[in-house]
């Protein structure tokens, strides 16, 4: 298992146990309140290979008789509510936290289905008792605050869909998640987004992390996350969450790299990453980010009044993101239609990095995320767990794991980057 001690990964021997404490431990003190027996059985395939788990099929059920709960291993059709699917997408919305919340939960399943499709993950019945329909959305929650994301990257990008986005980001420098997030999350982060900069009075806004919900789900986006452990390595930081409203006109940031403090040659390794939210449809007379494809591999900053004459706009639907990474050169567009462009600009920095905005750990915004937040903030490094005495070395010790293992995946993707890439002209 790749996690630390006070965490773990779903359907893991760790994660069964956790469950069944809290249900013992809940029913025990509410058994009065609840109208009857109910049942659950969840059944996810293609779990990752390291788990172990027969035919990587990850399932358990539970029964609650109306006296004693009971929780197995295994998969019950006869259940009342019976949830089956793949495992990588339960994953997704089993680290989605407070789902106890007015629409929060459609929210999840709506941004699941977003990425995995319509028919990830299916659901049969139902638990009739409010009660024990409320006891299951705690025990999700409580689950989810310890679970971590898949650490078999090359498992994991395959169930995404990723692979092929990983491939291109190491040959052009980035790569585009087409519709990553629903339409309607788009217009939900345009409209909070628009409220945080009316509320400053500017038209760019930093530590956006800071400005509500929305954000904190949009900074550990799956996919996303997937992109950055595969360029910057896994414990990658944040390192700023800003916001920008641009109206009609010339762009104002001129073609550069983000490696504004690294001298040249560039390492052959990535330092930072971006990803760039389109919350409207990207056009060329929207004023997109142009990108120069492969100027990662010249690892130098363009020279002043150097002539580009083979960047690229960035034309991507409402609710996409592009990634770019090792030093790529790029620009603002101009802007040639009427309206605003308001895009959200989430850097990540390699772990060993400072961030460029300080981080700022909030208790509260941890209780309410999975792992991978505390982690971009520095909750699981050792570096800011570092004593007087000596640093942390079980969280030294886990990350130098994780590494490993990430690196080795990544050098199987990128192995195969041929038969994937003719994969995908054949599904074409
Ligand atoms: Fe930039």
């Amino acid at each position: 298992m790749y996690t630390l001690p006070d965490q773990f990964e779903f359907f893991s021997d760790a994660w069964l146990a956790e469950a069944r404490e809290f249900l013992e431990r809940e029913i025990a003190a509410r058994r009065d309140r609840l109208a009857g027996p109910f049942s659950l059985s969840e059944c996810f395939t293609a779990a990752p290979p390291h788990l172990e788990l027969p035919d990587d099929v990850a399932s358990w059920n539970v029964h609650f008789d109306g006296e004693t709960i009971a929780v197995a291993r295994g998969a019950d059709p006869s259940a009342d509510l019976v949830v089956e699917g793949d495992y990588q997408a339960a994953l997704t919305s089993a680290q989605r936290v407070g789902i106890t919340v007015p629409g929060a939960e459609a929210a999840m399943w709506r941004e699941v289905r977003q990425q995995f499709g319509a028919d990830a993950i299916r659901f049969r019945g139902g638990v009739a008792d409010p009660e024990a329909g409320a006891l299951l959305a705690l025990l999700h929650d409580h689950l989810g605050r310890r679970t971590v994301e898949n650490p078999d990257l090359y498992h994991r990008a395959a169930r995404q869909g990723l692979a092929r986005n990983i491939v291109e980001m190491e040959d052009q420098g980035y790569t585009v998640l087409e519709r990553a997030i629903s339409r309607e999350f788009a217009d939900e982060l345009r409209e909070a987004t628009l409220q945080a900069l009316a509320a400053q009075g500017v038209t760019s806004l930093q530590w956006m992390l800071y400005q509500g919900r929305p954000f904190e789900l949009l900074a550990q986006h799956p996919q996303l996350m997937t992109l950055i452990d595969a360029s910057l390595g896994c414990g990658a930081v944040i390192a700023s969450l800003s916001a920008i409203r641009k109206g009609p006109g010339p762009g104002f940031i001129p073609l550069h790299t983000d490696y504004a403090h690294v001298p040249s040659p560039y390492p052959e390794f990535a330092l930072t990453g971006v990803g760039v939210w389109a919350l409207e449809d990207w056009t060329v007379a929207s004023g997109p980010t142009w990108m120069v494809p492969d100027s990662h591999k010249r690892r130098r900053p363009p020279r002043p009044g150097e002539p580009i004459d083979d960047g690229v706009p960035i034309e991507m639907p409402k609710g996409s993101v592009v990634f770019f990474t090792e030093g790529l050169w790029h620009w603002q567009g101009d802007r040639t239609e009427g309206g605003e462009r308001v895009t959200l600009h989430w850097h990540y920095n390699r772990g060993i990095l400072r961030s460029l905005e300080p981080k700022k750990v909030d208790p509260q915004m941890l209780h309410r995320n999975a792992p991978r937040l505390g982690e971009m903030l520095g909750e699981d490094d050792w570096f800011d767990k570092m004593a007087g005495i000596g640093r942390d070395h079980v969280r030294f010790a886990h990350m130098q794991q994780l590494h490993s293992f990430t690196n080795q995946q990544k050098a199987k993707i990128l192995d195969e980057a041929g038969a994937i890439a003719s994969r995908d002209l054949a599904s074409a």
